[in-house]
């Protein structure tokens, strides 16, 4: 992003970015039950989507379109869905020194409808800015993995949407636009490589997280001092995949 809140208010925002079937929704599971074992509140949420409105949003995005759906279609589409997704769950869930667990993010816009799609990608940082409010995640993990083996994985799931349905080369593109983030936002996104069984990933995700959690643990005490009790975990009510 061109211009960057250093850090949302209390909580811990983490992101999950990476082409179709490289395991985001798998690991921000079995993340969200290692964070709670840790004695931590979790959201899990996923973009785009998140929201009641932003899920209508998303079905008009990836369903199958009976007509040829433009880059700045899809764009805005998805920076709408953002900014009701971040005002109505994000950052109250951060405010409330939850971890927020976001399945997709600024990232895929990046990727998708930039390096992807051809839009350019400085314009899209400045919208996407409009669009997050400025909330930036305080870690973004990049599962990284070939093409060929997430299409493999994804395609044998129940259903395929109207992106995963894109060319080879559209999905190489978007690996390497991924990866040019990565190495353009060294600090904030860390690739891990998602080739090896989930636990074995889901290991590599601990270790880049655990030094993470004594600042979320204080921000959540200090939210704890205002409640008498709460849950452990909130889901946005509208299905994760
Ligand atoms: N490390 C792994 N090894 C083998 N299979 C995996 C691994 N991680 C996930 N899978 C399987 O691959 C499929 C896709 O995984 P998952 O849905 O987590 O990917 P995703 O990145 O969320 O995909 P999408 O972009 O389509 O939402 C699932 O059937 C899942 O069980
Ligand atoms: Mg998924």
């Amino acid at each position: 992003m061109t211009t960057q809140r250093s850090r949302p208010p209390r909580g811990l925002f983490i992101t999950l970015e990476g082409i179709e079937g490289c395991g985001k929704s798998t690991q921000a599971r079995l993340l969200g039950e290692y964070l709670r074992s840790q004695g931590l509140v979790t959201v899990e949420t996923r973009e785009p989507g998140g929201t009641p409105l932003a899920e209508k949003i998303r079905s008009a995005m990836l369903d199958r379109a009976d007509e040829p759906v433009a880059a700045e279609t899809e764009a805005f589409l998805v920076f709408a869905a953002r900014r009701q997704h971040v005002a109505q769950v994000i950052e109250p869930a951060l405010a409330r020194g939850a971890v927020v667990l976001c399945d997709r993010f600024s990232d895929s816009t990046l990727a998708y409808q930039g390096y992807a799609r051809g839009l350019n990608v400085s314009l899209l940082e400045r919208l996407n800015r409009l669009a997050s409010h400025a909330v930036t995640p305080d870690l973004t993990l990049l599962f990284d993995l070939p093409v060929a083996t997430g299409l493999a994985r994804r395609r044998s799931a129940a259903e395929t949407n109207r992106l995963d349905r894109e060319s080879l080369r559209f999905h190489h593109k978007v690996r390497a636009g991924f990866l040019d983030l990565a190495t353009r936002h060294p600090n904030r996104m860390k690739v891990v490589p998602a080739r090896a069984s989930k636990e074995t990933v889901a290991r590599a995700v601990t270790r880049i997280i655990a030094p993470m959690l004594s600042r979320v643990r204080q921000a959540m005490n200090e939210a704890a001092g205002s409640r008498t009790s709460s849950p452990r975990t909130t889901k946005a009510r509208h299905a994760l995949r």
